[in-house]
């Protein structure tokens, strides 16, 4: 372990969850001692994530992410397990411990310097000799040579090595190329260039470094892009085309498009503040990052069916932020590009100015689809307007919308507003309903809900959740006892959660879940945390202990049913919830 253990358990304690959570997610008081908010790592409007003070760890009941402090720091930053703690360590005023580059360090580093000499080959290709036909496709589509040096746009050769033989020459091994993306393997062994004959997109992060390529054919064909695949330095849904450049700008807002060329189309004509998403549907992790440098989005998508229902799940991620919302139409083009070639950067100006703010957009949605031209018609039209509001969170707009629909529909405006709140009072009861259920499930025979873990034996794995829950929660309980061996579990990921604890609780080390982050993947993180929400009775923690034990061990035959022991622990009711 390249950071001593003793550093990681002062730096979680000395970063407390609540108060690091809270600096992105807005936290509400809930039941028993757990806070409560939305979670910033899926869409949601009705808050399941949960942060526990005392476990000092995270927990979505949506999505399964969780974790400690660190694990948290890592997936809202997209920073590996290293500079998560060195994160961490400058919030709390700490010092790293002494060290040289980690290996993991620079690694990276590496990887970087060899996409930064890729991107280098690439451009020099395009204005030689050899960069003819990526000159002559850039020409067709009209981009000045001023939009290529600022997007250092390139030319990968139509060659299987072209890219590998210049990048061996500069010393860099094969292996590294094969971790940057830029080499395939191919079947006889060795590898080929993975870009060939396409116009390159080098994509840059906000610090300035070369992460990734995007290349697209020269013509018609398939695929029409081609990314660089997940690198230790690339990840898609963690940054966006261009943000490099339109962090600087000075027009108060970002334009967000689908395409890499409708970006450079708007830079070119003056819109200095265009970003794309890579070609992914806008994620948390992309909204978040936007949000630190602009306060307002403007979405600019393809005016087909794929475009509009991307705007709309775009504008759900983006209001949870509190960032200002507008989307642009385009009238009579289907992307940016087109509309700028056809009308003209003033056109596109105009319509800039236009713009409809987000509601708006959404309550003309809701217009066209119901036509309120029929009574039977203004009752769908009331009733899809009337859930849109209800979504809203602040009042003073659901009142002044409500007035829009009233008059719509013809109701009076009182009648729309009563409606209104019995929908909210309906969403609020679910929601509670849907909570209670999901902390009383009884825990037996489910699947973990965490991708890629499964357990061959679900009821022997219920025991080992219950043994690694008690262990953690009361480490006392281990005193005494003759505790199974990890090799006894029928889960292996148990099994090494198990011997960790065993591990620190036998060496009196606190467990933190801080430690834990560097030596689990964030996955298995997340179930760790899955797996302390379990219900859990520590009243009579001794004899559970002691059922899971019997289970585990094999004495399962005639031993209680874990169904039956579920049941019972339920009926106690007293959950370790309720009675912090
Ligand atoms: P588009 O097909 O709209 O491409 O895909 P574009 O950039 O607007 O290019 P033109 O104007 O048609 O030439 C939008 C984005 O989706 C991603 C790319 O990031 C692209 O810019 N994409 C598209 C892929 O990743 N793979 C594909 O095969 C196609
Ligand atoms: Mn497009």
């Amino acid at each position: 372990m390249p950071i001593p253990e003793r550093f990681l358990d002062e730096l979680t304690e000395r970063n407390d969850i609540v108060e690091v959570v809270s600096q992105y997610v807005r936290l509400t008081k809930r039941s028993g001692s757990n806070l409560f908010g939305l979670c910033p790592f899926h869409s949601e409007k009705t808050p399941s994530f949960s942060v526990s003070p005392d476990k000092q760890i995270y927990h979505c009941f949506g999505c399964g992410k969780g974790g400690g402090v660190i694990n948290f720091i890592m997936e809202i930053e997209n920073l590996g397990f290293q500079d998560a703690v060195a994160f961490l360590a400058r919030r709390a005023n700490m010092a790293m411990p002494e060290e040289a580059d980690t290996e993991d360090v620079s690694r990276r580093k590496r990887l970087l310097e060899l996409n930064r000499d890729a991107a280098r080959f690439f451009y020099e290709k395009l204005v030689s000799d050899e960069g003819k036909p990526g000159q002559d496709y850039v020409n067709r589509r009209g981009i000045s040579a001023s939009m290529v040096r600022r997007f250092g746009l390139g030319f990968a050769p139509d060659s299987w090595s072209a890219l590998s033989d210049a990048m061996r020459k500069k010393g860099y091994s094969e292996q590294e190329m094969f971790d940057a993306g830029l080499l395939k393997h191919s079947r006889r062994g060795g590898g080929y260039d993975t870009f060939r004959n396409r116009l390159m997109f080098p994509v840059i992060d906000v610090r300035g470094s070369v992460i990734g390529f995007s290349g697209r054919i020269l013509g018609d064909g398939e695929p029409k892009y081609l990314n660089s695949p997940e690198t230790a330095v690339f990840s898609k849904s963690h940054n966006l085309f261009a943000l490099n450049l339109a962090k600087k700008s000075k027009s108060g807002y970002i334009i967000l498009t689908e395409g890499n060329i409708d970006v450079v189309s708007l830079h070119q004509a003056g819109f200095d503040s265009a970003v794309a998403s890579l070609g992914t549907s806008l994620t948390p992790e992309q909204a978040r990052l936007l949000s630190r440098y602009t306060g307002e989005v403007i979405l600019c998508y393809d005016s087909d069916e794929a475009g509009r229902k991307a705007a709309q799940r775009g504008i759900g991620i983006l209001e949870k932020l509190d960032l200002k919302v507008r989307v642009l139409q385009l009238p009579g083009a289907k992307d940016p590009d087109e509309f700028i070639k056809k009308n003209g950067a003033d056109a596109f100006s105009n319509l800039l100015s236009g713009s409809e703010g987000q509601i708006e957009y959404r309550l003309r949605t809701v217009e066209d689809a119901h036509p309120a031209d029929t009574d039977e018609g203004k009752v769908d039209y009331l009733k899809a307007a009337v859930a849109l509001l209800a979504s809203l969170p602040n009042a003073v707009e659901r009142e002044v919308y409500a007035a829009r629909v009233a008059e719509k529909a013809g109701v009076s405006r009182q009648a729309v507003i009563a409606e209104i709140d019995r929908v909210r009072r309906r969403k609020l009861r679910d929601a509670k309903n849907r909570e209670s259920r999901e902390q009383t499930r009884p825990a037996v025979n489910a699947q973990p809900a965490q991708r890629g873990i499964r357990y061959d034996d679900p009821r022997a794995a219920r025991a080992e959740e219950g043994l690694i829950r008690l262990l953690y929660l009361d480490p006392g309980l281990a005193r005494g006892r003759t505790l199974p061996d990890a090799s006894q579990f029928s889960s292996p990921l148990l099994g090494r959660f198990y011997t960790e604890l065993l591990r620190r609780i036998r060496s009196g080390e606190r467990i933190s879940p801080g430690v834990l982050a560097g030596q689990f993947t964030p996955e298995e993180m997340s179930h760790f945390t899955t797996v302390l929400q379990g219900p859990e009775d520590l009243a009579n923690g001794e004899r559970a202990m002691d059922d899971y034990i019997n289970i585990i061990a094999g004495g399962t035959e005639d031993g209680d049913d874990l169904r039956e022991m579920a049941e019972k622990l339920r009926k106690t009711k007293s959950y370790t919830e309720d009675k912090k």
